[in-house]
């Protein structure tokens, strides 16, 4: 027998075994059951009796030998592999961290907080509206019959069910006249939506709308309020002009012009070269859409405006296209952050 030969064989294997699997096959080679140890164990049984013990330890010993080798060699491989390990995912603490990246709020929202927080300083209250309205509170609770041509102005978006898309936020007065007994004073921002779609018109645009009920309101009223908001919006001494004009809810109504933030008032290319901006449509509130609304118009008078919300964004922050608002180029919208 030769025992040695097989131990320094398999130590030979052992140390040679290049990872887990190879050391396995080493074990299974001489200690398996099909092994060379084990064979020669098998083997006593040809011995002389006298010979078996001798050798029987021998082989035992043989195979205590083979197995702390492998268990050397298996705690070894283990630290060879963790080195490689740490070697390749190595983490390169001087690299820069990676930063959650920092929203902004859309330049419009931004223009409609600022209109709010004038218009909440002088004591008005914000109230929400409804985007999707119903013919009652868009048309007719605002004086405009179901032929009237003025709802030909507005190309309206249509459910099925006789629902709508508001094509203006002037229905968030009814509503609030209907729930509400003067003094009034509120304003509603919001999306508003007409089938438009050309250079100068989207299908959703913002609108800012306002409504002041109470005893003794006068044109006069209005005038100085919106003065007083143009100037602080722009924080700029701007000329205002109020040209007559019509709209079903309020008589007199007047469109209101805004000297050109831009050129102030000597002609650019932001108010086509004739020195003045449309801001807003507005007036003295119907007697017949306060009537219509449950409040008396023999004690009660008011005021109401519109005013562009994505007009007032262009010209706060000098934006030339009114399409750049909507395509949500980050390269456009973060110069807003
Ligand atoms: N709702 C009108 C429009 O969209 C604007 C307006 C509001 C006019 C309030 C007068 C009073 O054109």
């Amino acid at each position: 027998m030769n025992i040695d030969k097989v131990v320094s064989e398999a130590e030979a294997a052992i140390s040679q075994a290049r990872d887990e699997a190879g050391l396995d096959e080493v074990r299974v080679r001489y200690l398996g059951k099909k092994g060379e140890l084990t064979a020669l164990l098998k083997s006593l049984g040809n011995l002389a009796a006298e010979a078996r013990p001798a050798a029987g330890a021998a082989i035992n010993s043989a195979k205590q030998q083979v197995k702390s080798l492998l268990a050397l060699r298996k705690a070894s491989l283990g630290a060879e592999q963790l080195a490689t390990i740490v070697d390749q995912e190595a983490v390169d603490v001087t690299l820069p961290g990676r930063r959650p990246a920092l929203g902004g709020l859309h330049p419009i929202t931004q223009a409609l907080a600022r209109a709010e927080e004038i218009f909440v300083g002088a004591g008005y209250e914000i109230v929400a509206g409804l985007e999707v309205e119903d013919d009652y509170h868009n048309f007719e609770a605002l004086n405009i019959p179901e032929h009237h041509p003025a709802r030909a102005m507005h190309d309206t978006f249509y459910f099925r069910d006789g629902m709508l898309l508001r094509t203006h936020t002037s229905p968030a007065q009814v509503h609030v006249m209907e729930n509400q007994q003067p003094p009034i004073r509120v304003i509603c921002p919001g999306r508003v939506y007409r089938r438009d779609n050309d250079l100068t018109h989207t299908p959703m645009f913002h609108q800012i709308e306002g409504l002041v009920i109470d005893r003794g309101i006068s044109f006069a009223d209005l005038k100085g309020t919106v003065t007083e908001f143009v100037q602080r919006f722009f924080e700029k001494d701007l000329e205002l002009r109020f040209r007559p004009s019509y709209f079903p809810f309020t008589e007199p109504s007047a469109e209101v012009d805004v000297q050109c933030v831009h050129c102030l008032g000597s002609g650019c290319r932001v108010c086509s070269h004739n020195g003045w901006l449309e801001i807003m449509g507005c007036g003295l509130v119907h007697p017949n859409a306060l009537e219509m609304s449950g409040i008396d118009s023999e004690e009660f008078s008011g005021f109401a405006f519109g005013m562009g919300g994505d007009r007032l964004a262009m010209l706060l922050y000098e934006v030339d296209d009114l399409r750049l608002f909507f395509e949500n180029d980050l390269r456009f919208l973060r110069q807003f952050n």
